[in-house]
């Protein structure tokens, strides 16, 4: 399995003071030289981390794979189509959230999504598509043309937090999951059964597969036991080890558990 590094919170720790410090580019050699496969960031409508020049610098000085995520809005994939990465993921984006919050919604966007998909791939960017892990779901990906989907992983994670942390359940996103243990742990087990299933018809429809939001050091081997995925995209976790380890470790720990 591959590992996506998204870097967009060293971004967030720069806008924290709008400086230049620290800059995401000097990320780059890092984890690639850490096991990293490819570099995921995330240019938002509200440019609240990743800059458009971010975007045009770690392009042009990656040696992996750059993996831009964004919304679908015409002004941001008229810069995608500028800026050729080599594969754009559509997600869906709100300006209150905090982080992506579930995935696309293919059934009422079917013909915006369509659109951009198909002017993507004129410009000859691979498109993947972050979607909630269901199989019609899946099956509206292909037809809309995808080249790929990343399934959200954020309904496991917060299922799996809410049995192996002691958190307060309003750490949590679903708070209607306020569940006894046995209730959360077949939650769980649906969970991980959705994104296998998902996984498995989408790679009979010729998609590849990703999987990703929320994964970290104690969950994703769960997610790692699913074959049909090939590749992982995490964030929060790596960067967040990062400060008390340093970069190069904390990709690495990561890369371990994900090969
Ligand atoms: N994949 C997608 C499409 C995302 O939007 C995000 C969050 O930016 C991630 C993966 C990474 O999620 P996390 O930061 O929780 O690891």
């Amino acid at each position: 399995m591959t590992l996506g590094v998204n870097i967009d919170h060293i971004a967030v720790l720069r806008e924290a003071r709008k400086i230049n410090d620290p800059d995401p580019l000097m990320a780059l050699a890092i984890c690639a030289q850490n096991g990293a496969d490819q570099i995921t960031i995330h240019l938002r409508e509200d440019r609240r981390h990743i800059q458009d020049a971010d975007c045009v610098k770690i392009i042009q000085s990656s040696s992996l794979p750059v993996n831009l995520e964004c919304a679908i809005d015409q002004d941001i994939i008229d810069i995608m189509c500028e800026l050729k990465p080599h594969r754009v993921t559509l997600v869906p984006e709100k300006r209150e959230e905090v982080t992506t919050e579930g995935g696309l919604d293919l059934k009422t966007q079917n013909k915006a999504i369509a659109e951009v998909i198909a002017q993507l791939k004129q410009a000859q960017i691979d498109v993947s598509l972050f979607i909630d892990p269901t199989i019609e779901m899946i099956e509206l990906s292909s037809k809309l043309g995808a080249d790929m989907v990343e399934l959200h992983t954020g309904m496991f994670a917060n299922i799996y937090a809410m049995l192996n942390s002691s958190l307060p359940y309003s750490h949590h996103a679903i708070e209607e999951l306020k569940l006894p243990r046995h209730i959360l742990n077949s939650k769980l087990e649906d969970s991980l059964n959705a994104i296998e299933e998902s996984a498995t018809r989408a790679l009979e429809l010729n998609l590849e597969v990703a999987a990703g939001h929320g994964l970290n050091y104690q969950n994703v081997s769960l997610i790692r036991n699913i074959q049909t995925i090939s590749e992982l995209n995490i964030g929060q976790s790596i960067i967040a080890r990062s400060v008390f380890t340093g970069l190069a470790t904390a990709v690495s720990d990561m890369k371990e558990l994900v090969k």
